[in-house]
């Protein structure tokens, strides 16, 4: 483990956040962050509320300036890129809240995050995709997106992402306000993600769970890095385990 700022030694970056600096007007939410996720791997960035995990991701994704530093998608600068233009790039971002239309279908949800990409006939492949990849979403097409459990809605937010296939993904809070069941399930979900190829970059404030499926991690407080290493390693930290584990 290595305290915030030195760079840990790795195989092909899929993701390289350089010296970032991100401020609302006067508050500088996220000062001199840099961050490395390793391509293939999945990384956690975990820290208490208000400590600008949103704000980075935002800053990665297009959604919010930055005021200072670099990022790089496999080597590639990406600086203040806008959201669609990255999405093409293979970078998706499943936001904090999930952001579902409720009074639309499954389907409707999925049309309308791709038309605009893609021709009718390949967008439909690419929902069938995801129906194959969450069949609940196949059983619940046709019925409207806040009709489903929370649980569902945070797949229906993954797989609205997936389907520009993204080779990067990063998750904001999917476990945000799910029961503990529907948590190991959304966790669950995330593994499989994985497994079928995405690099994954995950902020979460459930510590240990975010811990235990990483690889690598990054603590944020108050807009700055204070801790990042191997996840297992950081998961016995003691100061990890007194401020995030419960002790
Ligand atoms: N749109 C905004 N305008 C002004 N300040 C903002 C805005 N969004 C976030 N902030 C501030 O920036 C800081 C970081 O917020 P951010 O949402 O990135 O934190 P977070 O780590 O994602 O927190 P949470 O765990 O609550 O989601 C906070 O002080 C917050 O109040
Ligand atoms: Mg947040």
């Amino acid at each position: 483990m290595t305290e915030a700022g030195s760079s840990p030694a790795g195989a092909a970056l899929a993701l390289q956040v350089d010296d970032l600096d991100v401020a609302y007007g006067h508050v500088e939410a996220v000062r001199g962050v840099s961050l490395e996720v390793g391509e293939g791997k999945i990384v956690a960035l975990i820290g208490p509320n208000g400590a600008g995990k949103s704000t980075i991701l935002a800053a990665l994704c297009g959604l919010k300036k930055p005021d200072r530093g670099t990022v790089r998608l496999y080597g590639k600068e990406i600086t203040g890129w806008p959201s669609h233009r990255l999405v093409a790039e293979g970078l998706s971002l499943v936001p904090e809240g999930r952001a579902i239309l409720g009074r639309m279908t499954v389907r409707e949800n999925l049309v309308l995050a791709g038309e605009r990409k893609w021709e009718p006939k390949a967008l439909a492949a690419a929902i069938d995709e995801q129906v194959r990849d969450f069949p609940i979403l196949g059983e619940r097409i046709g019925q409207l997106a806040g009709a489903l459990s929370g649980g569902q809605q945070q797949m229906l937010a993954f797989a609205r992402a997936l389907l520009a296939r993204p080779r990067v993904l990063l998750l904001d809070e999917p476990s945000m306000g799910l029961s503990p069941i529907l948590v190991s399930q959304v966790f669950e979900t995330i593994r499989q993600i994985h497994e079928r190829g995405t690099t994954i970059l995950l902020v979460e404030q459930n510590a240990r769970l975010s811990l235990s499926v990483a690889d690598d991690a990054y603590v944020l407080e108050r807009g700055a890095l204070v801790l990042e290493g191997k996840a297992a390693e950081l998961a016995d930290d003691p100061r990890i385990r007194a401020a995030y584990l419960g002790g």
